[in-house]
């Protein structure tokens, strides 16, 4: 069968996210089923194929498609089998420890943009989703870049963002007062991860398209301005990022695999749902080749 006629494209909104329609992913797929979708992804930013039955193996080898799949490896809350795949859950074992990540990123990021070589996509699968909340939000970050004023983009060329995984100089990404330990957490954490600049005007290295990449969660000051003038400039960017214009607000259905593009898209968990009102998610995180 040829790949035009594999699947149907079903855009999920305006801004942005298509439904492949009539696509296994757990069956190999062949090369030209494969650029057909990697086509739509680009295309559309965020696909998500409905009804899937996924083994974290098969969950692993479609990632592997899209690049390097991150191991996991010291992370308790990755499959101890296979340690590519994270588990995002508020579901509790039987001594009453979390299973998963409970608040993995309620304030608006892009994955791993806290490091040299942030994520290129990243894939969910759910398993199971609450009676209620869980909706992931996303914004069309090339749309953020097209709809800046012109003297805007203009300022921000050239200039650019320094991330950093602790919330602890961040002043956009309070600290949730319910975690124990933050600060001996995010101290270790910056060690670990030193401060890494992007430009806040990236373009796609697949598609060529400009994206602003900057975010509230991990974008905390911009490089080489005074941090007065620095601080409004990103203020005025991050607020113009999270625009209601630009977002899509996907509702998940059990057996949704998600994937998208951490190089021109922002997103975040929405909460609102509570133990014992159970999601479990299955994540894998694909790496950006830069
Ligand atoms: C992530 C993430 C949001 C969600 O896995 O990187 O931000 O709704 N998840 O689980
Ligand atoms: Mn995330």
């Amino acid at each position: 069968m040829a790949a035009a006629d594999s699947f149907r494209i079903a855009p999920l909104s305006e801004v942005m996210a298509a439904e492949i329609v009539g696509l296994d992913v757990s069956r190999p797929l062949d090369g030209e089923t494969f650029a057909a979708v990697n086509k739509a992804f680009l295309d559309h930013q965020v696909l998500c194929f409905r009804g899937q039955n996924l083994s974290p193996d098969g969950q692993i080898a479609f990632s592997r498609l899209f690049g390097q799949v991150i191991v996991h490896d010291n992370s308790r809350y990755a499959l101890a089998d296979h340690q590519e795949v994270l588990v995002l859950s508020n579901d509790v074992d039987e001594n009453g420890e979390h299973i998963g990540v409970v608040d993995a990123g309620d304030i608006w990021h892009s994955d791993l943009q806290f490091k040299p070589r942030p994520a290129k996509c990243t894939i969910l699968y759910a398993l199971r989703n609450p009676s209620r909340g869980g909706a992931t939000d996303f914004t069309n970050q090339y749309l953020a870049y097209e709809r800046l004023p012109e003297a805007m983009r203009m300022r921000i060329s050239g200039l650019r963002g320094v991330n950093s995984i602790s919330k602890l100089k961040n002043s956009r990404a309070p600290i949730s007062g319910e975690r124990k330990g933050a600060r001996e957490f995010y101290i270790r954490q910056e060690r670990e991860n030193p401060d890494v600049e992007h430009p806040l005007a990236q373009v796609h290295p697949e598609t060529g398209r400009t994206s602003l990449y900057c975010s509230p969660r991990f974008t905390y000051r911009l490089a080489g301005l005074t941090d007065e003038e620095g601080d409004a400039l990103l203020d005025e960017l991050v607020r113009h990022s999270g625009k209601r214009e630009f977002r899509y607000r996907h509702e998940w259905r059990d057996g949704d695999l998600l994937m998208w593009d951490n190089r021109c898209v922002n997103h975040r968990a929405t909460g609102g749902y509570a133990y014992p009102d159970i999601r479990l998610i299955h994540r894998t995180t694909v790496l950006d080749r830069r």
